[in-house]
């Protein structure tokens, strides 16, 4: 390599300067890992150390570097390139930036009053909170998603749980945040329907700036019970759908397409002194020899669609079991139902002796679209049928995800951007709520990646998107689903977002490539 002399001619310093920028420019990832980039064009990543640190590197970058982007990044659990712009971005993680603050909370508020409140710094993860929240009696109720993601990045991105009775957004939680601004100010939102800021804010995709802290509602910890039933298709796709969700305080279903059948889980609260159990859900983890026996067996299934009705079957009967461990003494249980912790039932985590199935390089492609519930029945049914085409040819399509095809649930809840928002020019009727679906397939480790007969899974998405109202979830979609499913949605939510975004990021220094999708720039 060679050394620039020290009599450079002053004229050249500048190109210098963007040549080193360009060629340190790497890729950022998400949680699957570095096959996996969640931004092209990075420049540096910056471990924050605190909200005036994450305001102070806004500050500099935008005196010192302002051709460059920012965005936050939190727990990288996310699928696609869909994080930043392809413009040189620096990258602000928030993981140590996670102060628990201010609780108001005391055992005495009834659980189903208004409850009480607690801030939170953008880093701090569900099971963090969790911890924190069960010590002194209280829980954040049903707001809440997996458990290593946080509290920055799923307010961001219209996070949710699966509930129509109870508010299920994460933001729905949120009383009040902090975010640091397209100048480096922190302004403070809070809730409020009829604040156009407010409703961006609500679910801003990162793009007013970055969420410094929020300000969360608590209730009282509860014991809870998870149940669970397999139901034969047909009694789905022609079912009360509506109303096998709507009772409980959380429930949804899980399709197994080759084998035709499903499963309803629905949980709900108990008298804390009914049930000595505390059991904890496990969604992810595996242990080292589970992971490779399934990863030889899909991997095969990229070219032999024997071994994905194999795969079906093993999950399917896996997947009828409770997947829960008694906290106590860590032994298995065996029997529906299951009771336990609020946070441990609805959520838990991993089993201490296991990892997380991504750690043993088991990773997929995923796809979530949220449809009025009213249109349940008639979604599933287009589904249903494009399985059939494929059959009619000879095809056997099947689910690859360990828990099958997630259908999830949103009580409506309004602002601009959410999944789950209503009052929408399209003339559908959100307000009963809606059902996602959101279907997760296994990426094969070896060649190009793409799975077996990866044309339906195109055909699926554009059928759904082209055919019904229906709304991306922010995280879960690649760049080509945001672009075709963008006639979906509102325009003038659209423009009211973008006069926020406007206001809070006028040079547009949070931009990304979902917000250049949807016009915002
Ligand atoms: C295993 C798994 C399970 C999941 N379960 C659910 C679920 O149950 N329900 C659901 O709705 N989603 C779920 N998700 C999706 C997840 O909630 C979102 O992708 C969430 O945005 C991830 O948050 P994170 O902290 O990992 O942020 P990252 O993945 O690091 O970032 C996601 C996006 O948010 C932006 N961002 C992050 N922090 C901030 C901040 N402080 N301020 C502004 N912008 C920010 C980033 O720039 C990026 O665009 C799941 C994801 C995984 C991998
Ligand atoms: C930031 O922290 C992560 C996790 O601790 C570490 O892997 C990474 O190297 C750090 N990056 C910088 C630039 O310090
Ligand atoms: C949470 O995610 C981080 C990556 O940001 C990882 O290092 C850590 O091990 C994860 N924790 C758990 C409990 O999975
Ligand atoms: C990064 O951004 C620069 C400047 O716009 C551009 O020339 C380059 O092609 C980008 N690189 C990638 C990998 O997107
Ligand atoms: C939705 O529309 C109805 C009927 O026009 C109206 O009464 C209601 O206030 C609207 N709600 C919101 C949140 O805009």
């Amino acid at each position: 390599m060679m050394i620039p002399p020290l009599t450079t001619p002053l004229p050249l310093l500048p190109l210098l300067l963007l040549l080193t920028t360009t060629a340190t420019a790497f890729e950022y990832h998400t949680f699957d890992g570095p096959d996996f980039p969640s931004c092209h064009n990075v420049s540096r990543v910056h471990n924050a150390t605190s909200v005036a640190d994450m305001a102070a590197v806004v500050k500099s970058a935008l005196h010192q570097e302002p051709n460059l982007r920012v965005r936050a990044a939190g727990k990288g659990h996310m699928w696609y390139d869909t994080q930043c712009s392809d413009e040189p971005t620096i990258i602000i993680r928030t993981e140590n930036v996670a102060a628990i603050s201010e609780l108001d909370f005391s055992p005495k508020m009834e659980e189903d009053s208004e409850g009480g409140s607690v801030w939170v710094e953008a880093g701090v993860t569900f099971f963090q909170l969790a911890e924190y929240l069960h010590a002194r009696g209280a829980s954040v109720g049903y707001t809440l998603t997996n458990w290593n993601i946080s509290f920055g990045g799923s307010v961001a991105m219209g996070a949710h749980r699966s509930s129509i009775r109870e508010e299920s957004m994460v933001a729905a939680g949120v009383l009040a945040m902090d975010i640091i601004d397209g100048r480096g100010e922190v302004r403070r939102v809070v809730r409020d329907e009829r604040d156009d800021e407010w409703l961006a804010a609500s679910t801003s995709l990162g793009l007013l700036g970055i969420i410094a802290r929020v300000q969360l509602r608590v209730y009282g910890d509860t014991k809870v019970y998870a149940e669970q039933v397999t139901l034969d298709e047909k009694d789905v796709l022609d079912g009360d759908i509506y109303g096998m969700i709507a009772p409980y305080a959380t429930a949804n279903l899980w399709w197994w397409p080759y084998k035709r059948k499903f499963h309803h889980r629905y949980y709900d609260t108990v008298p804390t002194n009914s049930t000595p159990q505390e059991g904890f859900q496990n969604t992810f983890s595996v242990t080292k020899l589970e992971a490779i026996a399934a990863r030889t067996l899909l991997d095969s299934g990229k070219y032999l669609p024997t071994s994905n009705m194999l795969a079906e079957e093993i999950f399917l009967g896996l997947w009828s079991k409770p997947n829960f461990r008694e906290k106590t003494t860590n032994e298995e249980i065996g029997d529906w139902p299951v009771h336990g912790w609020n946070y441990d039932v609805l959520i838990g985590g991993l089993y201490p002796d296991q990892k997380a199935e991504w750690e043993y390089g088991l990773a997929a492609y995923t796809l979530e679209l949220a449809f009025p519930v009213t249109l349940a029945n008639k979604m599933m049914k287009r589904v249903r049928h494009l399985f059939d085409d494929e059959l009619k040819k000879g095809i056997v399509m099947t689910s690859t995800y360990r828990s099958g095809i997630n259908i999830k649930f949103g009580k409506p809840y309004f602002d601009f951007l959410g999944q789950v928002t209503y009052n929408t020019t399209d003339g559908a009727d959100w307000s009963k709520g809606a059902i996602m679906f959101d279907f997760p397939s296994y990426r094969p480790t070896i060649g190009d990646h793409k799975r077996f007969n990866e044309q339906f899974y195109h055909k699926v998405a554009n059928t759904l998107i082209d055919e019904f109202p229906c709304r991306p979830h922010w995280t879960k979609n690649t760049r080509e689903v945001f672009a075709r499913s963008a006639k979906n949605l509102d325009p003038n939510y659209l423009r009211r977002f973008k006069a926020v975004r406007e206001r809070f990021d006028p040079q547009g220094i949070y931009r990304n490539v979902v917000g250049e999708i949807l016009g915002f720039y």
